[in-house]
């Protein structure tokens, strides 16, 4: 079928964490008030979506991914009528907001929680998942994405209740009926106040395997693997189509679902477009590139000919069919400049080289907070200075079991969430210009070096790359809808390409590391003449056919 044109595969998304994003009121925590402050900043990089990480009332155990009440905002945030506001304010300047739907499961201080869990008979005791023990064990071997079993125990009615996340996440049961249409009143809920979307959290887990049978357990493994159970369930597809019929489809909006283990033939099952379900997925066979076989805390490096196969491959399964969203970091992965670039000797080039990548493969490109200036991850000493509930579940569990500090520590640097989660480097002064209090968690130190503020003042910073490359994709259909040819397929160092699309013909060469290298434009490639559109370096030559890349540069051209 044909590629149909859609203003959510023209835009560019930039993801906000509110939490650290910008705080108004001087309690250490970014807030709504604190985003409209900065509403004129966003609209000057050009974005046309923000996605906006959870802002409903919450205890924060998971930062906002544990909702007790899907319908009001967060105290820590604001009110309803800051929401107003700032929903106001992006659409004045023609940005619009999607929302983070997490509905996989609730905090356990939301009121259907509390009503589910005070009586076995109580009309909330389905809404969620209870069972009974295996003598004196949880129902079944699986272990949560937080550590420990994926059951507990709760005293008052003896049961065990499911959690795929922390103790405080139980997972909602979708077999009923009743907590589908609560899920899809309170979409509507959303979309009749005017917001354009919803990134879906870990919505291909939804459906779980009836039985919820023991998982594969390795000799060495403390928990069975319940993800096959879990993941991409038996009644996924049915339940999207039937939030798409009864929500979805009766609004101009954008859907992007957040789909762990899923591959590019399954994904098409989501968004293909004649199936109506979903818009996009974000995809994590890219991310797990640098995981061992013993997940992504075991670290192994990664080789640009399997990041070209991976990225290929979600291309061309989803060419004519579906739509790729297309990031390298968000508020759970570590900074893409420290992970896929070199944060030290080429912060610059590298997070220029990268950002050209993802702004010029086929897809919605999505910017984390921060990326715009290539901010990096972040060494705290110790462990008390971590937030995040997955680092320090992991710390404990694993230190019990003997493994040394400096093990634990190199995984956390590498992969722990909080590398994203450090405050927006505002500027040089105190606490990075986030805040006037303390802020939640430390800024990283490298913030007189790194900020907005000096990003702006000088016209060749990562921030004024961003702006380019933006508006470059208003200009040229092309990077928007082009088709992709992959040139240099083997090579462990060039990644390059054309896009092509009617009589416009684009040309990408990147050289994804800091040796020198030699591009050569294939033969059978033939022009009239370049334009360049965007390079990471001054450039005097433009003989196609023979180029000295340099570390980390990065050249667009159109080929006339
Ligand atoms: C995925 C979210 O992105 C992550 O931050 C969260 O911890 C889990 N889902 C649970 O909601």
């Amino acid at each position: 079928m044909v590629c149909m044109k859609r203003w959510w595969k023209e835009a560019v998304v930039y993801q906000i964490y509110p939490r650290s994003f910008k705080d108004s009121n001087g309690d250490g925590i970014g807030d709504l008030q604190g985003i409209i402050e900065k509403l004129d900043y966003l609209k000057k990089l050009g974005i046309g979506v923000v996605w906006l990480s959870p802002v409903y009332q919450s205890p924060n155990d998971d930062n906002g991914y544990d909702i007790s009440d899907y319908r009001a905002i967060m105290k820590e945030f604001g009110t309803e009528k800051d929401f107003e506001e700032l929903l106001q304010g992006m659409h004045q300047r023609g940005i619009k907001l999607v929302m983070d739907l997490v509905v996989n499961h609730t905090s356990d201080e939301h009121k259907w929680f509390i009503e589910s869990r005070s009586s076995k008979d109580n009309q909330f005791r389905d809404y969620y998942i209870w069972r009974n023990g295996k003598d004196g064990n949880p129902p079944n071997n699986w272990g949560s994405f937080f550590s420990g079993s994926a059951w507990k125990y709760d005293k008052a009615t003896d049961q065990y209740y499911f959690h795929l996340f922390s103790t405080k996440q139980p997972d909602l049961n979708w077999e009923n009926k009743k907590v589908r249409s609560e899920v899809y009143d309170m979409m509507k809920f959303w979309f009749d106040k005017g917001i354009d979307g919803f990134r879906m959290d870990v919505i291909n887990l939804i459906s779980k395997v009836p039985g919820l049978p023991d998982g594969e357990k390795g000799e060495n493994d403390l928990y069975g693997n319940g993800f096959p159970f879990t993941a991409n369930g038996p009644r996924i597809h049915e339940f999207l189509q039937e939030m798409n019929r009864e929500v979805l489809s009766k609004y101009d909006i954008m859907t992007v679902g957040e789909a762990p283990g899923v591959d590019p033939k399954t994904a098409e099952l989501y968004v293909n477009s004649d199936r109506n379900e979903l818009n996009m997925i974000f995809q994590f066979e890219l991310m797990d590139i640098d995981s061992g076989e013993h997940g992504k805390w075991d670290i192994k490096p990664w080789k640009l000919t399997t990041f070209k196969e991976i990225m290929f491959k979600w291309y061309d399964t989803l060419k004519g069919k579906g739509w790729n969203s297309l990031f390298l970091n968000n508020h759970d992965q570590p900074r893409m400049v420290s992970r896929f670039g070199n944060d030290k000797e080429y912060r610059v080039e590298s997070a220029k080289l990268l950002a050209t990548f993802l702004h010029t493969w086929q897809g919605t490109p999505y910017i984390y907070q921060g990326e715009e200036i290539g901010m990096t991850n972040v060494h705290f000493n110790d462990i008390s200075e971590y937030k995040d509930i997955e680092s320090i579940n992991m710390y404990k569990e694993m230190s019990a079991l003997g493994v040394p500090k400096e093990t634990l520590m190199k995984g956390i640097y590498a992969k722990g969430r909080d590398n994203a989660r450090t405050p927006i480097q505002w500027n040089s002064s105190e606490n990075a210009g986030f805040t006037d209090g303390k802020p939640w968690i430390n800024v990283n130190p490298n913030y007189k070096e790194i900020n907005v503020e000096r990003a702006l003042a000088d016209k060749s910073s990562v921030f004024y790359y961003y702006q380019k490359l933006i508006q470059l994709r208003k200009q040229y259909e092309v990077i928007v809808y082009g088709d992709i040819n992959m040139l240099y397929k083997d090579d462990e160092s060039i990644f390059a390409y054309t896009r092509n699309l009617n009589n416009e013909r684009l040309l990408v060469i990147l050289n994804f590391f800091d040796s020198k290298v030699e591009f050569n434009l294939p033969e059978d490639i033939e022009y009239k003449a370049t334009e360049l559109l965007i390079s990471n370096y001054q450039v005097e030559e433009h003989d196609l056919h023979s180029i000295r890349l340099r570390p980390y540069e990065a050249r667009v051209y159109l080929l006339k």
